[in-house]
């Protein structure tokens, strides 16, 4: 059936009101179109089929602009061509809508005899014909449509924008759904709140009749021309659930989600076990030339940028540094000759890591340097995406859950892909090594699969966190970013205090911490620390700390008083951090669920973070 997803902002929404679609495209539709305002003009792109021929028509065409409406349609009055499709425009109005205007027939002869030329077959382009010859009687958008909507029979959702009215979007809901979703800075609606879930989780629900004023800092309904005050209310789980399937949580679905996700990411970079001819095959010549590497990312990303500077230097012998996004941009970095600029995002919209970005490239340019960027995203038509010179896409499908699962591990799985690559480039790995990593990275989502067996037993050992205040993790090398993660997770989902440490830094303070009501989460995979880290476990129980270990089968760490353990299917120690983010999002996310906590949504924080 028809989608509308319509917004105004600060920025760009064309790959917002794409992505929106995308998300309504189980509803069925035949055909796609979005019209965007700008410079005292309607862009508009219609395409028949899929919306991914809309957005190949859109990367095209370049268009952009900060308010706009989009649609897909599911023909009603008319075939499913171009001319049919949505946006359609009358003069400098443009309307998408949802429904059937039962009486457009007489309206349309009405219109005619009026001089008006219609171009589609549909019902719809009544409507904007209607704003259209409104608005020869006052100035005012929403008088207007307020003046069009009594002759409008029917059920029907609507949405406007005009060209002299680059501030504002009007909507009409009259019998069709339609939600406001309420930003910073930035407004949307849509007939469906699973398309602006990537943005926000506070909507207000349109009542039939309501008319909405949006701008970029307001929204304002209207109900017979008076002002009315409706509720903004959080994420309603229970509307959205039918695309969580079997599973309570999104979270908890796309945790389950990670062998196929990473299964996808490595699939187009690997024929066999070698990369692909044509894998970055654009990148090439940039990658010869680099000597080193910068990571900028935010959040969970930025983890997975921690473990990346690990592999680089150890795998291909290439200095690489990492820096969350927002320190980097605001610290007058020294943008350095030959170095790649590598930014980690899963929305690719995130503000600061957007910003550092821009701030790199410009600075690069006003010195006249010779630096390449690359973005690993999860999001194809996002704008870090579209501004690096290369881009590594993440096929772990929407991320709907706030704390980031899947795409933290597929972000692995494309960054030793990066890395694979870089090095066969310049020549710094072995091709032997190649065949066994991208071998074990193929092997890596059926040990996913056998660790996700363990997740009654995590579940079990949730229970002894569930009074907690605090917890600390610990891990060593690449699992050490995974012990920030797994104390990111916890904090951001169950809101229990959490910490994660180089357990090399236990005895410089958090040891002191350490008492019979610690619970210390410990990651052991079988590498070379194992042995220090066990010394770091007895440091630990040595003060009463309740030990919780994840440990490699084969690491002779076993059960004993106030140590749990957890065996983790075996994993060479190079992929190890990928496995082992399964028990940490486990673990967090049953602690979660005991202490009742809105764990897709969780309090004060966004999926995506577009505001600084
Ligand atoms: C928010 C999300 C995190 C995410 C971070 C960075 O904080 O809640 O899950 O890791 O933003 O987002 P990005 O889209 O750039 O990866």
């Amino acid at each position: 059936m028809c989608g509308i997803v319509g917004g105004i902002a600060e920025r760009s929404i064309t790959n917002i009101l794409i992505e929106g679609l995308k998300r309504l495209e189980y509803r069925g539709y035949d055909s796609a179109g979005l019209a965007l305002i700008n410079g005292g003009q309607v862009l508009r792109e219609r395409r028949v089929g899929k919306v991914a021929n809309l957005e190949e028509a859109v990367n095209e065409s370049h268009i952009a602009g900060s308010l706009g409406i989009a649609h897909t349609r599911w023909a009603t009055h008319g075939k499913p061509t171009e001319n049919n499709a949505h946006p359609h425009i009358s003069g400098d109005v443009a309307v998408v809508h949802n429904g059937i205007i039962e009486n457009y027939q007489e309206l349309k002869d009405d219109l005619e005899a009026l001089g008006y030329v219609f171009t589609s077959q549909t019902d719809t382009e009544v409507v904007a014909h209607l704003v259209n010859d409104a608005l020869k009687n006052t100035p005012s958008l929403l008088e207007a449509v307020r003046q069009v909507v009594p002759q409008l029979k029917g059920a029907y959702a609507l949405g406007i924008v005009h060209t002299d009215h680059p501030n504002e979007l009007i909507t009409v809901r009259e019998g069709s759904p339609l939600v406001i979703g309420v930003g910073i800075g930035e407004n949307f609606i849509s007939s469906d709140q699973l398309a602006l879930l990537p943005i926000t989780n506070r909507f207000i629900y349109l009542e039939e009749g309501d008319i909405a004023r949006l701008t970029r800092t307001s929204i304002e309904v209207f109900v017979d021309g008076n002002r009315v005050e409706r509720p903004v209310k959080e994420l309603d789980a229970a509307v959205s659930n039918a695309s969580k399937g079997e599973y309570k949580h999104y979270m908890l679905k796309e945790i389950y989600e990670q062998p196929e996700a990473i299964q996808q990411t490595i699939s187009q970079a690997l024929n066999g076990n070698a990369l692909r001819d044509d894998f970055l095959k654009n990148a090439e010549a940039d990658f010869s030339k680099i000597q080193q590497v910068q990571i900028i990312a935010c959040g969970t990303s930025y983890h997975a940028g921690m473990i990346a500077k690990y592999w680089f230097e150890q795998l291909i012998n290439v200095s690489a540094q990492v820096e969350i996004a927002s320190e980097f941009r605001y610290r007058s970095p020294v943008i350095v000759n030959n170095t790649l600029y590598v930014c980690i995002s899963q929305s690719g919209e995130t503000a600061d890591t957007l910003a550092a970005l821009r701030d790199t490239q410009k600075r690069a340019a006003a010195k006249n340097l010779d630096i390449a960027t690359l973005t690993i995203c999860n999001v194809a038509t996002s704008s870090m995406v579209r501004e690096t010179d290369h881009s590594l896409l993440t096929l772990a499908g929407p991320e709907i859950g706030v704390a980031s699962t899947k795409a933290f591990t597929t972000q692995l799985a494309a960054l030793m892909l990066l890395i694979l690559k870089i090095g066969q480039v310049k020549n710094t790995i072995a091709a032997e090594n190649i065949e066994t990593i991208t071998a074990e990275l193929w092997h890596t989502p059926k040990v996913i699969l056998d660790t996700l067996q363990n997740n009654e037993a995590i579940l079990r050992l949730s229970e002894l966190f569930k009074e907690k205040q605090h917890c600390l993790f610990l891990g060593r090398g690449t699992q050490f970013p995974i012990a920030l993660e797994g104390a990111l997770k916890l904090k951001e989902i169950s809101y229990i205090h959490a910490e994660g440490y180089a357990a090399g830094e236990l005895k410089h303070g958090p040891l002191a911490l350490v008492d019979n009501d610690m619970p210390v989460v410990i990651l052991a995979p079988q590498d070379d620390m194992l042995d220090k880290l066990k010394s770091n476990m007895e440091e630990v129980q040595a003060r009463g700390g309740e030990l919780f270990v994840f440990a490699d089968i084969n690491s002779g760490v076993n059960e004993k008083d106030r140590q749990h353990v957890v065996k983790v299917p075996s994993i060479s120690a190079v992929l190890a951090p990928i496995v082992y983010s399964i028990p940490v999002q486990l673990l967090s996310y049953h602690v979660a669920v005991l202490r009742g906590t809105d764990v897709d949504q969780p309090r004060n924080l966004a999926k995506s973070v577009t505001v600084e």
